[in-house]
């Protein structure tokens, strides 16, 4: 590839593909049922440029996600533990100090999405890069471990979910509904969902390859972040060595990605520049209030419990429970 832009984009490519996959239009988004699971419209063709074109190295990192589960915080925590030797995480000029997460590690389905795959061929190795994609959607060499690629994916109690993704969507449509969020929830037709499938597919691969997928908890990230850092270092062939450790670089790390630290940096205050994807969206949204158990202030008991017994139903036998 000569890294050109492409006369037709993956959009007018698969558009015929696209436009015969089943439909869905939810409140604020048109959604194809692609290989199981409901993805926004304009994913799709993306989606299957990746599937397709995609070359792994084995020392690529994917960090992985349902929306509102923890991207930020992992793409934050991914790099600063990856680029800690370019960046000591306590410096000032540490790059996550002058730019949102989503701006230091690149969203693949949206490069392939934009033709842009070259990008791609550019990032130096190792490459950290991140996907909302279930893991049976990904790319046939990285789905079956091969090619070394490994895939970090962080997921959160769906309660907690649905309230963060209520508030993210409310920014640009500000009248809509918690109803409107919380129905296709349950009956798995959100946006990249069902949610139970998606987080299974991970569950499950986690648990066949642990060495090539890592399976994190948004929870368990708020109550002991310094161990998920560690976790992650290992897992990314990076362990923190015993003189970082008694330089406090985990603590560092943690520092630097912490809530607090990150949501009141200039560059996430609203009005300023490009997150990516999210380049629509104001700054401050991806910095709400970034705790666990918020869902208790929006759902009635009934609504909780109808969607705790889903998904416990859903998860049943798996191993797996929130
Ligand atoms: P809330 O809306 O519940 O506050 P994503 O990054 O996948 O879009 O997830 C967004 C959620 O992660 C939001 O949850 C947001 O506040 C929270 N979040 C973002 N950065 C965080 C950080 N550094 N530490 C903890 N939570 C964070």
């Amino acid at each position: 590839d000569d890294g050109s832009v492409p006369e037709h984009t993956p959009k007018d490519e698969f558009g015929d593909l696209v436009a015969a996959l089943p439909l869905r239009q939810q409140s604020i988004l048109e959604l194809r049922l692609y290989q199981g699971f409901w993805l926004p419209e304009h994913w799709v063709p993306g989606t299957i440029v990746f599937q397709r074109r995609f070359a792994p190295r084995p020392d690529d990192v994917i960090l992985a996600s349902y929306p509102k589960c923890g991207t930020t915080w992992l793409k934050a925590l991914a790099f600063a533990t990856a680029a800690r030797g370019a960046y000591p995480p306590a410096g000032a000029g540490h790059p996550l100090r002058r730019l949102n997460p989503h701006d230091c590690v690149p969203f693949i389905d949206e490069i392939f999405a934009g033709g842009e795959h070259a990008k791609l061929d550019l990032l130096p190795s190792p490459r950290l890069m991140n996907t909302h994609l279930p893991y049976t959607l990904l790319p046939e060499p990285v789905a079956r471990g091969g090619g070394g690629c490994r895939v970090a994916y962080v997921c959160r109690d769906p309660k907690d979910m649905v309230v963060s993704l209520w508030h993210f969507l409310r920014r640009s449509k500000p009248d809509l509904s918690f109803a409107d969020m919380f129905e296709p929830v349950c009956d798995g037709t959100a946006a990249a969902g069902p949610v139970w499938d998606h987080v299974l597919s991970y569950w499950r691969a986690s648990v066949a390859r642990p060495d090539r997928v890592l399976f994190l908890r948004y929870e368990d990230l708020l109550r002991d972040p310094a161990a998920n850092v560690r976790k992650l270092a290992e897992f990314m062939g990076r362990p923190f060595s015993a003189s970082e450790e008694d330089a406090g670089a985990v603590a560092d790390v943690v520092e630097l990605c912490s809530f607090d630290q990150m949501k009141g940096l200039e560059v996430n205050k609203p009005g300023s520049g490009t997150a990516g994807r999210y380049r629509a969206m104001p700054r401050d949204a991806f910095f709400r209030k970034g705790v666990a158990g918020d869902w208790a202030n929006h759902m009635t008991p009934e609504m909780a419990a109808r969607l705790d017994e889903i998904v416990r139903e859903k998860l049943q036998g798996t191993g797996l429970h929130f």
